[in-house]
């Protein structure tokens, strides 16, 4: 078998599915140089070596690639932090390694602004009438911010909008400075706090029109020629069962058996592609684009009355959604590198299984307990031990979860573990999830109706309705 050596970017249980996937080749030896937050158990064990780098920052991982460069192939970039600061042009330049991740200029991810004029400008149908606020437009003479001037035009848009509106930092807050009228503010007062608070903190706003529907997850790699998709997931991003509390980096997910989820149609997937596409052709012009290597495309959906509707565009996999495909992708992962390298990459395969991620998380994530301040120790060991009896129908990922000198392992204040149960069905794919979740010894909580029957029939009632109100 052939040595090759891998650079792995890390952040949460998403890498630990990224890393598992690469180690899996059966055509390659695979040694994985991982840059990662803290001491991720899982992380630690299956690397050769691992760098912990808190704040990944651009300027210490291009030195932790620097050091093994002889012995790294490739890399790859799954959070966002870095690859919108530009770590595929500081590695390429500076170390001569190749990165699977967008350049800077191709991550769409760092504004929302532009995602919407992109949008606005080749498939308008599939964005929400918006409206945009700079921070340069309110400043005055001085330098100071007009505040008044400000409120004036932001309520004269929810007049337009009939308060019925999203609004969202230009900047990406991972998914959590989006606030949306009914859920999170129900008076102008409320939501002028919530717009300045984003204001003030140094990024534009986008205030959209708020869409009525449900939400899906599409995720497509890319080697710069072509996009070739993967089958369609689910992510539950408010905190609470019932898709109450704030919104958090996401609390879970489901695929289903086949391509597409229980509330889509297969020309809903179709929409999607359509409109990725068109998106895609327009940044790639003719021929190739190698800045577009990668995921440049994980389009956060939601489908309306009106159509599919983009919530956002993001420029690496997600997290838990790549969970759910990771550990049933057929194809060889290196090879799946390589060709999106190469400019070869082809049509992907996944086992046909249903596959569920849930995930636990400290007890103050998503404003469950207000504080807790006794011991964040956690115990994997009797989850793990689930796997003799579920064997590879289970996966569990360590996210934010960190290896002490104690030998023991602690949460930090992210998304702790995710459990990934894979079956021929949801429900037992759920079981599986939940069951591993159960055997978590430490202070988490998780969500309980990731896909279960309850959700995903109101999921399918609620597009029913939907479609009724547009075929009229
Ligand atoms: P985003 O970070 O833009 O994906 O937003 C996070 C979450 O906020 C989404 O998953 C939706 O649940 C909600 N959201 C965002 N934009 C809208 C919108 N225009 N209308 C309704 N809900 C939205
Ligand atoms: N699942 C949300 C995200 O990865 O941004």
């Amino acid at each position: 078998m052939e040595d090759v050596g891998v650079l792995l970017v890390a952040y949460g249980s998403r890498a630990c599915a990224i890393a598992e996937a690469l180690k899996r080749s059966e055509e390659y030896n695979v040694h994985l140089f991982i840059a990662d937050r803290q001491r991720n158990p899982f992380n630690m064990k299956i690397a050769e070596k691992h760098a912990v780098i808190p704040d990944l920052s651009v300027e210490k991982i291009c030195e932790f690639a620097e050091k093994h460069r002889n012995d790294i192939d490739f890399g790859i970039c799954c959070p966002e932090k870095p690859i919108i600061e530009g770590i595929r042009d500081e590695i390429e330049a500076r170390v001569g390694i190749k990165m699977i991740c967008p350049t800077k200029e191709y991550a769409l991810e760092a504004s929302k602004i532009r995602q919407r004029m992109l949008i606005e400008a080749v498939c308008k149908d599939a964005n929400p009438e918006f409206r945009v606020f700079r921070r340069e437009d309110y400043r005055s003479s001085g330098g100071r911010l007009d505040f008044d001037a400000l409120k004036r035009d932001l309520f004269a848009a929810l007049d337009d909008f009939n308060d019925e509106v999203a609004v969202k930092p230009d900047r990406p807050a991972a998914g959590k400075g989006v606030g949306v009228w009914g859920d999170h503010f129900s008076s102008r007062e409320e939501l002028w706090e919530h717009f300045i608070s984003i204001f003030k903190g140094g990024s534009d706003v986008v205030v959209e029109e708020k869409l009525l529907g449900e939400e899906s997850s599409f995720q497509a790699f890319c080697d710069g020629s072509r996009i070739v998709p993967l089958p369609e997931t689910r992510d539950y991003k408010r905190a609470f069962d019932g898709d109450l509390g704030e919104n958090t980096g996401g609390m879970g997910s489901y695929k289903d058996k086949g391509e597409i989820l229980p509330f889509m149609r297969k020309s809903d997937r179709e929409a999607e592609e359509r409109i990725v596409e068109r998106i895609f052709k327009k940044l790639k012009g003719d021929g190739r684009n190698e800045g577009l290597i990668g995921m440049p495309f994980y389009v956060a959906f939601m489908h309306t009355a009106d159509g599919a509707k983009i919530l956002e565009i993001n420029s690496r996999p997600g997290d838990p959604e790549i969970q759910n495909i990771m550990p049933i992708l057929r194809d060889d992962f290196v090879e799946v590198c390589f060709r999106m390298l190469e400019g070869t990459l082809k049509r992907l395969e996944c086992d046909e299984k249903a596959t569920v991620v849930t995930y636990a998380v400290p007890l103050t994530y998503g404003g469950y307990r207000k504080k807790f301040s006794g011991s964040k120790r956690v115990d994997l060991s009797e989850a793990y031990k689930l796997r003799e009896k579920y064997g590879d129908a289970l996966r569990i990922y360590p996210g934010s979860l960190e290896l002490r000198e104690d030998g023991n392992t602690y949460a930090l204040s992210s998304r702790t573990v995710c459990a990934v149960g894979i079956a021929d069905s949801l429900e037992d794919a759920r079981k599986i999830s939940l069951d591993a979740i159960r055997s978590i010894d430490g202070p988490l909580w998780n969500r309980w109706d990731i896909a279960s029957p309850h959700h995903i029939q109101k999921s399918i009632q609620r597009m029913k309705e939907l479609r009724s109100k547009s075929d009229k």
